[in-house]
């Protein structure tokens, strides 16, 4: 994604909450652990001040894919719309899950993300492109 978009790819320490307003587009994502995403990305995303021109997505990797009701990206997406940020889009895949209970079968989704998951993001990132590109 971060090739496709030709833009930096920074851990949340690595940059400020209010450098964000210097993109267009901010692609927020980890793994997923309880439920939801890593805490230090919602901590990060709880410190940004409000946001006028500043459009992103969601992306996760999960053992197990969303659940309808209690959607992995929901109360990040919510969190990031308090903050004035529009989210136009999201990605998911699956990857190596360790997580209890799934540590007493050696853990599920082995290989995963896999080339497959690798195009399916690159071809995400290539859509947000032309659409993001598009309209500004
Ligand atoms: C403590 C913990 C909790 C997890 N909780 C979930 C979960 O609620 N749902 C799910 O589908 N996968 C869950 N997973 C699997 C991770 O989302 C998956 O392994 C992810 O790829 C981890 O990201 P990372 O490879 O960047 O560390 C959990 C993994 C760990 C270690």
């Amino acid at each position: 994604m971060g090739e496709v978009l030709s833009a930096p790819v920074l851990a949340p320490e690595q940059i400020e909450p209010r450098e964000i307003s210097d993109y267009d587009l901010v692609g927020f994502g980890s793994g997923i652990f309880r439920m939801s995403f890593h805490p230090q990305l919602r901590e990060f995303v709880g410190a940004l001040p409000l946001q006028r021109s500043v459009s992103a997505f969601t992306f996760s990797t999960s053992g197990l894919p969303e659940p309808t009701l209690l959607g992995y990206h929901r109360s990040l997406e919510r969190q990031l719309h308090t903050k004035g940020v529009a989210v136009v889009d999201r990605f998911s895949c699956r990857a190596f899950d360790t997580y209890l209970p799934f540590r007493v079968v050696g853990g599920i989704r082995k290989g995963r993300p896999d080339a497959a998951d690798l195009t399916a993001a690159r071809t995400f990132a290539e859509r947000l492109r032309s659409e993001v590109g598009s309209s500004s």
